[in-house]
């Protein structure tokens, strides 16, 4: 635990992070310095999921494992597992999950099998039967759960306290709170969220994904990729008993008034006036989007970088458009929790852990490059499986680099080893919760395993210490020093957003002008230019005194040339050549090597792989890519 408030909020013992500070420190920020809040205390546990068994064969959750016979879970996590928030009395945490080795039917242990919503007690308590669980959607009837829909990540309690929305899915307890005896399996129904456009991935609205619920329990967002690239959406459920249209004929949550988060002809992020190439401050570019403020007033997600490969969160009003940048660390963000009293933020980000230094460290470079390299920025942060993420406590004014706050790391008591709170093996995932009086936040990890550990990869796999040899835990801060608040009251938000676009069926999603081929130049806010030559595929830039800010003044040569392979949108190959030095409040260089730096990675997969190098060195700290495939 720490005490002093500097190393506290300057994220416990990782020395870099002084060092980046410092290069950070000068980057402009145009508002007032705001203080940095008071370190917290958290006490962390663990909580209890149903026992994790290594088998997945018929039969082999046997009493002696499990006597109540109410179930086993895999103890390795693949992409089916998932905790999420708290029931509003804070003493539940809704999680996906996957039985298995349940006996055959008709035992009546069959029920606990396959892939089920569940709630696990917070509060160190069981439910009736003895358990730490109770499953939510196994015992259903079939005429209750009519089409579910495949997708059923990111578990989340409604604000109601009696209804979870379960990826495409919506669980109804009919009224009862769900961790009540009330809530019985015959009085749930579980019901598909339908929408008429979303057909395949190459549909107008592409393939919806990360389904987040407003605070008012009735309107919701989400993000579609498609070949031509990622689109966002707002919409609002609307139950329908007896749909008389539609592919779905079965009672479902029909998604209308939906709002594609777009603008035809708005100002792209980095755009063209005559031969000159400008930055827009506040561009209506919407990347994946993260969630909701805790009264649901702005969204938040990933938006287009304002400094080179430095990738952040951002939230936009949802009527004003105001945009503000939450997170600014050269390192990666993007699970974001927002607490209910609209304080905090919760972040998962890859801060602390060096891995993302090499290509962002360097403060103060426009994002030229990034027309043509964020795919590869934002795909090196994991390796495959393996998050480098750590949870991260941020004041409602998020990273402020003029007063070097940078948040506060809440895991960090414990000696690093195997199966401790701040053992570094273990990762975070998203997403996180706040309870209603913003006093606990639950968030899970899973622990690296074979092949992003042993085999040629320099991190040897450690031996899981967690029940059953589980790979995955989830995990309760109760923050000590903080009393419980109300919620912000909820904000009404309108179905038509207004800075964004009706997207009824039939429509299309509008599309950004690109930046014709050619040579320009930008010029720096404070000094300097630079010449930025483009290809439809590459960028090259000649920076000359380049400053935004008097502190950071950046001169040198970049380019990279960038490749997709189809039918994969998302497999970019990167060429890349940096010799960039850095003078004013810190002296840093960007370098490849001679034959420069060549990258490939599947956006999905997520396996770092490079010929040559890219270094950035800061004050004298060098920051080293990652290995190859580690
Ligand atoms: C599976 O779990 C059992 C019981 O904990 C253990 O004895 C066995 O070694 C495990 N097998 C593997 C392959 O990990
Ligand atoms: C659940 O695990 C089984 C193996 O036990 C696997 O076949 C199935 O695909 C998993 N379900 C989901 C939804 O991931
Ligand atoms: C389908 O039916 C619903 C509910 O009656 C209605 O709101 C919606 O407009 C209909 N959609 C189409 C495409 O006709
Ligand atoms: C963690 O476990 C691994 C493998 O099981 C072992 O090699 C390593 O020494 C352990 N580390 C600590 C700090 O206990
Ligand atoms: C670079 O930009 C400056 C400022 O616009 C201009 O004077 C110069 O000619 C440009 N250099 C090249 C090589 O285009
Ligand atoms: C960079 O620009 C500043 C501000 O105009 C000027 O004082 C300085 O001499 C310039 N440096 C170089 C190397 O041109
Ligand atoms: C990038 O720079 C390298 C090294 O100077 C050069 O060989 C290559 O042609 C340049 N590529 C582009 C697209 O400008
Ligand atoms: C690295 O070089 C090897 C050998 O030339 C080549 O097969 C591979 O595709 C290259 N990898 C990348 C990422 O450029």
């Amino acid at each position: 635990m720490v005490t002093d408030r500097r190393s506290s909020r300057d994220i416990m013992s990782f020395n870099f992070v002084k060092r980046i500070i410092f290069s950070a420190a000068a980057v402009a920020v145009a508002v007032a310095a705001i203080p940095p809040p008071n370190p917290e205390f958290f006490e962390i546990t663990q909580l209890s999921l149903p026992p994790a068994i290594n088998t997945t064969s018929v039969g082999a959750c046997t009493a002696s494992i499990n006597p109540r016979r109410t179930g086993c879970i895999y103890y390795q996590e693949n992409y089916d597992f998932q905790s999420g928030d708290f029931t509003p009395d804070g003493k539940h945490v809704v999680v996906s999950v996957n039985f298995t080795g349940a006996p055959a039917a008709p035992d009546p242990a069959s029920i606990y099998s396959g892939a089920q919503v569940i709630l696990i007690t917070a509060d160190g308590t069981n439910f009736p039967n003895g358990d730490s669980w109770k499953c939510m959607s196994c015992a259903v009837p079939t005429q209750n759960k009519q089409s579910l829909d495949p997708v059923i990540d990111y578990p989340h309690v409604f604000r109601s306290g009696t209804k979870i929305l379960w990826g495409h899915n919506i669980l109804d307890c009919n009224g009862q709170p769900l961790a009540d005896e009330s809530c019985t399996p015959t009085r749930t129904h579980i019901y598909p969220i339908f929408w008429p456009v979303s057909t395949n991935a190459f549909a107008a609205g592409g393939s919806p994904r990360e389904m987040r619920l407003h605070p008012d329990d009735t309107h919701i967002l989400w993000s579609s990729l498609s070949n031509s690239g990622q689109s966002t959406f707002t919409g609002k459920l609307q139950f329908n008993a007896r749909p008389t249209n539609g592919s779905l004929r079965a009672p479902r949550y029909d998604l209308i008034q939906v709002n594609v988060l777009a603008r035809a002809n708005s100002t792209p992020a980095i755009y063209a006036d005559g031969n000159q190439i400008k930055i827009n401050p506040q561009p209506l570019s919407l990347g994946e989007l993260r969630g909701w403020s805790g009264n649901g007033e702005e969204i938040i997600y990933l938006g287009s970088n304002v400094e080179a490969n430095n990738v952040d969160l951002y939230a936009i009003h949802v009527v004003t458009g105001a945009i503000r940048r939450i997170t600014s660390h050269p390192e990666y963000a993007d699970p974001i929790v927002s607490s209910p009293d609209n304080r905090n933020y919760l972040i998962m980000d890859t801060r602390g852990s060096n891995r993302q230094m090499w290509m962002a460290g360097m403060r103060g470079i426009p994002p030229i490059i990034d027309i043509v390299v964020t795919l590869l920025a934002v795909s090196t942060r994991n390796n495959g499986p393996r998050r480098f993420f750590q949870p991260i406590l941020l004041d409602q004014f998020g990273d402020r680099s003029d007063i070097d706050y940078y948040g506060q790391r809440i895991n960090t008591e414990g000696d690093l080893s195997n199966g401790s709170v701040n053992d570094p093996n273990w990762n975070g995932r998203a997403d996180a919760g706040f309870s209603l009086d913003s006093t606990k936040i639950v968030y899970w990890q899973a622990l690296v395993t074979s092949p992003a550990c042993g085999g040629v990869n320099p991190l040897k796999c450690p031996a899981s210490t967690a029940q059953g040899g589980s790979n995955y835990r989830v995990m309760l801060a109760k923050r000590t020093s903080r009393a419980p608040t109300r919620p912000v009251p909820v904000f009404k938000i309108p179905d038509i957003i207004p800075w964004a676009t009706p997207f009824p069926p039939g429509a299309s999603v509008p599309v950004d002008k690109t930046l014709a081929p050619g040579d320009y130049t930008l010029y720096g806010k404070a000094h300097g230019f630079a010449n930025v030559t483009l290809t439809s595929s590459s960028v090259a830039i000649r920076y000359s005194n380049f400053s935004d800010d008097y502190r950071h003044i950046i001169d040198g040569y970049e380019n990279a040339t960038s490749s997709v392979k189809p039918p994969n949108y998302y497999d970019v190959h990167v060429d890349w050549f940096s010799d960039i030095f850095q003078s004013g409040a810190v002296f840093g260089t960007k370098k490849t090597s001679p034959g420069g730096f060549h990258a490939e990675i599947d956006a999905f997969l997520n396996i770092f792989s490079a010929n040559g190098s890219l270094t950035t060195t800061i004050n004298g700290v060098e920051y080293l890519q990652p290995l190859n495939f580690s």
